[in-house]
């Protein structure tokens, strides 16, 4: 079951935290931490983001990992996605945030929104000066989340329906 209730944590210091760049041997933490926040497995998603089929985008993509400094065997943390897109929709350029994920027992400490800012300066770095992101209207956590970041509804509605 998804695991986006919310906290019980014993949380690390995020002062001990630190953002980098995602790498290929990241790749088993990130989909055990998805699988465990969304309650869905999604290999071939995750391999294909760092190694595969998504290649083309990949000098625009942001993956940043957070994890606990200092350790030998450091502790993936959470993790976050995103990328500037332009023009689907007919959007103006901006930074789109596709995923965040903060590992349950370290959550309510800062690391989500570390991940936010350090992505959101990707973004700046880009040019950009807006950013937007989509989720599931009964994910509250995160809705209270990007809420606290300042981020509202937009211009856009999804539209969708059963293909028979
Ligand atoms: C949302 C999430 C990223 C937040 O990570 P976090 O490290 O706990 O967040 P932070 O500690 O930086 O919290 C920042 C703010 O978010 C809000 N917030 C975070 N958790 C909250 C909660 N359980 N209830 C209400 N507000 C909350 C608060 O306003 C908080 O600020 P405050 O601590 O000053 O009150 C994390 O809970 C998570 O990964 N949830 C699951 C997300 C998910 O469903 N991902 C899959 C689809 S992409």
């Amino acid at each position: 079951m998804a695991d986006n209730a919310g906290p019980e944590t014993s949380a690390p210091n995020v002062g001990k935290i630190h953002v980098r760049d995602g790498v290929a041997g990241d790749v088993d933490a990130v989909i055990a931490l998805d699988e465990q926040v969304t309650g869905i497995a999604k290999a071939g998603y995750w391999h294909s983001l760092f190694e595969g089929e998504d290649a083309p985008h990949a000098g625009r993509r942001h993956f940043l990992i957070a994890e606990e400094a200092g350790e030998t065997d450091p502790h993936l943390a959470g993790f976050i996605i995103g990328e500037v897109r332009a023009w689907e929709f007919g959007s103006h350029p901006c930074g789109w945030v596709f995923a965040i994920s903060v590992d349950p027992n370290a959550r309510l400490d800062g690391i989500g929104s570390r991940l936010l800012e350090e992505i959101s300066d990707c973004f700046k770095a880009e040019g950009v000066t807006r950013m937007r992101t989509m989720m599931a209207r009964n994910n509250h956590l995160l809705m209270s989340f990007f809420r606290s970041h300042g981020m509202m509804a937009g211009p856009y509605i999804e539209l969708e329906k059963d293909l028979d």
